[in-house]
């Protein structure tokens, strides 16, 4: 949908984007109360990483965190809709296990994680180095639809955890979520660096503009977090993520006082810098040591959600920077300077 007739609606949000196949306008047209959700035949022939089937897949999880404005809340568990998300996840997760290098143990796959590639390939390297503010707010766009609902899907973790490994994790996530202070919910501090970048902070709003390899990404942490037979999945993911984000945020933090983004941009990144170097200490130690410690046959899953991470956001840096190489923009709809070139 265009930027401005989701203006007009007027409203919170976040509204139904534009459907990108088959599979996509199926699901849309469910939810607004018309038709079956999809074709099995469609959702068995749509490319699994293309943008019909991830944004098929993103639409039915969205319905589990602040939904769409435009569709009914009790859609959230239609058992018509809930088939056709098992049978995309059933596509994703196969493609998952088979594209994804497997490492025989967790500590193997850990260890990969701290090795910096020599060529610096990748997008936080890529900004530190080249960085313009346009590829910084592309950047933030695609970012936006998990750091607008950061931690959100890891939450859901908690219930299926048990002693060091739940106090760990409830730990980190009361960082996550500001320590009891709501201008200190890291998904507040995105925003705030969305604003200092001139973009809408809307929930969901680059929908239409974000890439089926930024959906995959986010995609992922719904399904580990959503099924519980993938618990270990997602304390690998979680793992990954808080590793991988304290050499990484220190380079975006720089980025952004280069291109003089903004305070709020700096401030999102100075956080993370010191915040995740703590969370990978908690994580590592108590979050992994006390899942493995209580259920020692979940290291393969753990190895699994590190791995699948870096397959993931390998795929997400090699659009951005294919594009941008390129002189090009990564999205879908390129931005113009304050606001979306979307007519
Ligand atoms: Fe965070
Ligand atoms: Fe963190």
């Amino acid at each position: 949908m265009a930027h401005d007739a989701r203006r007009a609606r007027g409203g919170e949000g976040p509204w139904l984007p534009s459907a990108r196949g088959a599979v996509s306008a199926a699901v849309e047209e469910y939810l607004r109360g018309a038709g079956p959700p999809a074709r099995s035949q469609d959702v068995a022939s749509a490319p699994v990483y293309g943008d019909d089937l991830q944004l098929a897949l993103y639409l039915c999880y969205e319905l589990h965190y602040r939904g769409f404005a435009d569709v009914p809340e009790s859609h959230e568990w239609d058992p018509d809709l809930l088939r056709v998300r098992g049978a995309l996840e059933h596509r994703f997760l196969t493609a998952l296990r088979a594209d994804t290098p497997a490492h025989d143990s967790v500590e193997d796959a850990l260890a990969d994680l701290l090795v910096e590639p020599v060529d610096g390939t990748g997008i936080s390297h890529y900004l530190s180095a080249n960085g313009e503010l346009w590829h910084v707010r592309e950047y933030a766009v695609q970012r936006s639809l998990y750091h607008l609902k950061e931690a959100d899907p890891h939450a859901w973790v908690l219930p299926r955890l048990w002693g060091r490994a739940k106090a760990g994790m409830a730990a980190v996530e009361f960082d996550e979520y500001g320590g009891g202070r709501p201008d200190r919910v890291h998904a507040r501090l995105f925003a705030d660096l969305m604003t200092d970048l001139g973009l809408d902070t809307t929930y969901g709003y680059y929908l239409d503009e974000a890439t089926a390899e930024a959906l995959a990404t986010v995609n992922l942490m719904s399904l580990l977090g959503l099924h519980r037979a993938l618990r270990g999945a997602l304390v690998g993911h979680f793992a990954a993520v808080e590793i991988t984000s304290s050499p990484a945020s220190r380079r975006l933090a720089e980025t952004m006082r280069r291109t003089g983004a903004g305070p709020a941009a700096e401030h999102f990144y100075d956080e993370h810098v010191e915040a995740d170097a703590v969370h990978e200490q908690v994580v590592r130690h108590e979050v992994i040591g006390g899942l493995l410690a209580e259920e020692p046959h979940l290291g393969p899953d753990v190895a699994f959600g590190i791995d699948v991470t870096g397959h993931l956001e390998n795929r997400f840096a090699d659009r951005l920077l294919g594009a941008w190489r390129a002189g090009k923009s990564s999205l879908r709809t390129p931005l113009r300077s304050g606001i979306s070139l979307n007519p």
